[in-house]
């Protein structure tokens, strides 16, 4: 029987309810399929250790990660240790240490789910958006001087490489290529942004020249806002950059009716590396520890990751599971109107992974 090892790193907030709830998920549908199991290695890196310890995780921690299948994270984020610190000394570590480039983000409007687009039926929202996650914005690539004085300068250099944009675009139009509609989006704002922008659009068209079954348009971001509000029926597959991506991916998950359901895959598709899958709420420190949190978002990861590791059938098996539980209102969280608890919508969806098994 083929053992997968997977770290477990819940972070920050209510990343500790959901990560656990998401291996007890993980086992069931193990347990369910047959064929294969799990070997989880829980670490506690995140605010509290960098409170006792005065870093996010070890410095050698990447080494403690390299030999395993894939990661399960949670959040970071802490309430009393700035933003870019938890972000920077964690997550981000993982996410450009490993070179996990391509940041893939599907939302649906699930069965039983209350989204705010009126003239939307849940069939005109089925989208994956594909973010870059390793230059761009997020580079780091700035610097501050003179601090406090009036003469004081602060910048955030956008880095875009040739090489970032050609691999972020090449993902993009396989993974467009491989969707029932064969129809990507290229998000830019190369009207304002003259030089990188530009050569993105530049790329993609030399790329596209390699995918002629996929059918392409390119939109501005702030007109892509629009359209996924006014014609979302039009998209399908999106590709954007680190920042522009991270905004569009909100909006997206906020118009399928929560943050609390979508989930995030951070893939090196070489798989030189192991890939990370996460929800794509944060820490959320206003309800964490009180067993409010929705555990969807972790799922549904889970079942990215499952499909990672090419247990397709068991994937499609946790994604069923999820979906007849979000069917059921008596099982929605307080992010979706609901009452019901972390514990309960776990164990619904275990229960229904066994059901499903017999
Ligand atoms: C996301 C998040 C992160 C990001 C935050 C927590 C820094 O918003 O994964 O979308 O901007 O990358
Ligand atoms: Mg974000």
């Amino acid at each position: 029987m083929k053992t997968y090892a997977i770290a477990t790193i819940p972070g920050d907030g209510i990343g500790k309810e959901v990560v656990p709830a998401g291996r007890r998920v993980l086992e069931a549908v193990a347990a369910a399929s047959g064929g294969f199991a799990f070997e989880f290695e829980d670490f506690g890196w995140g605010g509290d250790w960098f409170r006792a310890h005065g870093e996010m995780m070890p410095a050698d921690g990447l080494a403690a990660l390299r030999g395993k299948d894939a990661i399960l994270f949670g959040s970071a984020g802490d309430p009393h240790i700035p933003d870019h610190v938890t972000l920077w000394g964690l997550r981000l570590k993982i996410c450009q240490g490993f070179d996990q480039y391509a940041n893939v983000r599907p939302t649906r409007i699930l069965p039983g789910i209350d989204a705010p687009l009126k003239r939307c039926r849940p069939e005109d929202l089925d989208w994956v958006i594909v973010r870059e996650n390793s230059e761009g914005e997020y580079a780091g690539v700035g610097g501050r001087a003179h601090q406090g004085h009036p003469i004081e300068v602060a910048t955030d250099v956008s880095m875009m490489t040739r090489v970032g944009v050609e691999r972020i675009l090449r993902f993009a139009f396989e993974l467009a290529r491989s969707r029932p509609r064969r129809l990507l989006t290229v998000v830019t704002k190369s009207n304002a942004q003259r030089h990188a922008m530009v050569m993105w659009d530049e790329v993609a068209a030399q790329v596209a020249q390699d995918f002629p079954e996929v059918r392409w348009d390119k939109e501005l971001v702030d007109a892509m806002t629009a359209r996924m509000v006014n014609r979302p029926a039009s998209i399908d597959t999106v590709v954007a950059t680190n920042l522009h991506a991270d905004i569009l991916s909100d909006l997206a998950a906020a118009l399928a009716g929560s943050l609390g359901i979508a989930p995030t895959a951070n893939l090196d598709p070489e798989r030189r590396y192991p890939s990370m899958f996460e929800p794509i709420h944060g820490s959320a420190f206003d309800i964490m520890g009180q067993g409010l949190a929705n555990p969807v978002g972790t799922f549904w990861s889970c079942v990215m990751l499952l499909e990672h590791l090419g247990e397709a059938a068991a994937a499609r098996r946790l994604m069923q599971a999820i979906e007849t539980v979000t069917a059921t209102p008596a099982l929605h969280t307080r992010d979706l109107g609901g009452r019901a608890t972390t514990a309960e919508v776990t164990q619904a969806v275990c229960r229904q992974l066994a059901a499903a098994a017999r």
